[in-house]
């Protein structure tokens, strides 16, 4: 299983890569504007170098076709490493960039998806990963979890090599609960990550260890 970094920012993004277990980062328009003041390429092109060959995600724009493969076409020469994300839409009409892009060779990561039929279609159309919303799927009262067991079963049956994304993760158990359902890929934001080394009794042990080993030193034969 592979971890995404959901963020646009340096600073979070090297602290996380010198961890050792950044395998991609995935962007959104309300990502970049966390990042206020920047200049859009710049950035992508700074994420793109720190996180070496592997994929970063940069969603298209457009509401047309042509605007959104304009976009994807665009986004993915600013460094061999970006995907085109392009989202669902219910016009179909993201599903027909996907397919026409994928025949240029252009990776994509279809986003914004809540449902089983919609991961379906996009893995149909050609996508490289398909991004389901974790929590905002719960919120509309879908059963996530259950959704990352099926849409994975149908890939792995299927012969698709598309990989699932579970995105829209809002605490360290949600990560947990997805790596296990069979999660492919999760995206994680910052605050996030940051907290997942931590668990109470881990911190007292160390104290407790900690403790004993002064009490050893005290009495140490010299
Ligand atoms: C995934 O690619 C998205 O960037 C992300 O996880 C969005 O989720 P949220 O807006 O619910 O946080």
């Amino acid at each position: 299983m592979e971890i995404f970094l959901d963020t646009a920012n340096i600073d979070e993004i090297k602290h996380i890569v010198r961890w050792g277990i950044v395998d991609g980062v995935t962007t959104n328009q309300k990502i970049f504007l966390n990042e206020k003041g920047i200049n859009f390429e710049t950035r992508v092109k700074t994420i793109c170098e720190l996180v070496r060959d592997k994929p970063v995600s940069v969603e298209s724009n457009g509401k047309t076709l042509q605007e959104m493969l304009d976009d994807a076409r665009k986004f993915t020469k600013i460094a061999k490493n970006v995907v085109a994300k392009v989202p669902m839409t219910k016009d179909g009409l993201g599903l027909e960039a996907v397919k026409m892009l994928s025949s240029e060779g252009i990776k994509t990561n279809v986003t914004v998806m809540m449902n089983f039929n919609q991961l379906m279609l996009a893995t149909k159309a050609g996508a490289t990963y398909v991004s389901l919303f974790y929590n905002r799927a719960k919120d509309a009262g879908e059963n996530a979890l259950e959704i990352v067991t099926e849409i994975t079963n149908w890939i792995y049956e299927n012969n698709y090599k598309t990989k699932l994304i579970v995105g829209s993760v809002r605490n360290p158990d949600d990560v947990a609960q997805a790596a296990v359902a069979g999660a492919h890929v999760i995206t994680i934001p910052y605050k996030i990550m940051i907290a997942m080394p931590f668990h109470k009794k881990t911190d007292e042990t160390i104290e407790e260890f900690d403790k004993a080993w002064q009490e050893f030193l005290l009495h140490q034969k010299v």
